[in-house]
């Protein structure tokens, strides 16, 4: 009998496959579809360089869920890079008839068979961030006997080593290139990180239309990040802490940052 569940390394043949697994909702979406496009284009960058970075879980031969990760070292918007470790960016099961199947856990489980198999990674070091949807990250870590860390919203598990705090990144220091403007930051990692950067530019204009607007690519311009502490948002040289669905909120926090004056 044909297996229920398979999984695939990803490859460039079924990138497709993974994209769809995150966006089946939202194809055809054009500001959404840049967000794909940015990504397809760093996985390539990364099958080039380090190999397979993404795993697929098939349910009846459709694409169900995802596991991404990379090398730390890969992280060209981090300032301190720890050798060895293995970054898990993502791990996403949206397919109702998939839920509860074992195939989040199979999925993780791989990824650690792999690294323990090469036999180089020190810890695996997983974003466990709730995005409200599902079981929480940090609750499905747990559950596989990841360990807190005290960097917020990561988990590790250690393979050949113990784990190996980074450095404080410190906190933004206000530049004055950042005075009367928005700068605001998105990643190619994650297809909804493009569109979340054009929904924050919507945003910010509607409660200050006449500030300058930047928006950048953190893998492209790393030393833009870098230099601000990898704060996703900076308005009039203020970091913005309320995340952007908290609308309402948000927009205050837009207001209080730009009345500012220097
Ligand atoms: C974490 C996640 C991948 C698990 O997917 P899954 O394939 O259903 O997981 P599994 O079947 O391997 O289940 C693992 C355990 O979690 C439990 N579980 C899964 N979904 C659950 C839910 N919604 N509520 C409570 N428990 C849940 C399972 O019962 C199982 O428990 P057990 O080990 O005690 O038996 C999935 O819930 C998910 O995608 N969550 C959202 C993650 C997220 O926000 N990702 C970022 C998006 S970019």
């Amino acid at each position: 009998m044909q297996e229920k569940i398979r999984i695939e390394n990803l490859q460039e043949p079924n990138i497709g496959d993974l994209v769809y697994v995150c966006s089946s909702k939202r194809l055809g979406d054009p500001i959404h579809e840049q967000g794909i496009r940015l990504k397809r284009q760093w996985l390539l960058e990364m099958l080039a360089k380090y190999g397979s970075c993404a795993k697929i879980a098939y349910y009846n031969r459709k694409p169900a869920a995802q596991i991404l990760y990379y090398p730390e070292e890969a992280d060209v918007t981090k300032a301190f890079k720890r050798k060895n470790v293995l970054v898990i960016n993502c791990i996403y099961n949206p397919t109702p008839e998939a839920h509860k199947l074992g195939i989040g856990t199979r999925l993780l489980q791989a990824v650690i068979r792999d690294v323990k198999e090469r036999k180089t990674c020190k810890f695996i070091l997983a974003k466990a961030f709730n995005t409200g949807e599902l079981l929480p990250l940090p609750e499905f870590y747990k559950k596989n006997g990841f360990l807190s860390t005290q960097e917020r919203n990561l988990f590790y598990f250690p393979i050949e080593g113990s784990y190996e705090p980074t450095k404080p990144l410190g906190e933004y220091e206000p530049l004055p290139e950042d005075r009367n403007k928005a700068i605001i930051f998105y990643g190619p990692t994650c297809e909804f990180s493009y569109p979340f950067a054009k929904k924050i530019e919507g945003l910010v204009k509607e409660v200050a239309p006449n500030m300058k607007i930047e928006i950048i690519n953190e893998w492209e311009k790393p030393e833009e990040t870098i230099k601000r502490k990898n704060w996703w948002l900076v308005v009039n040289a203020r970091p913005i802490q309320t995340f952007f669905m908290e609308t309402e909120k948000f927009k205050e926090e837009i207001v209080q940052a730009v009345s500012v004056s220097h």
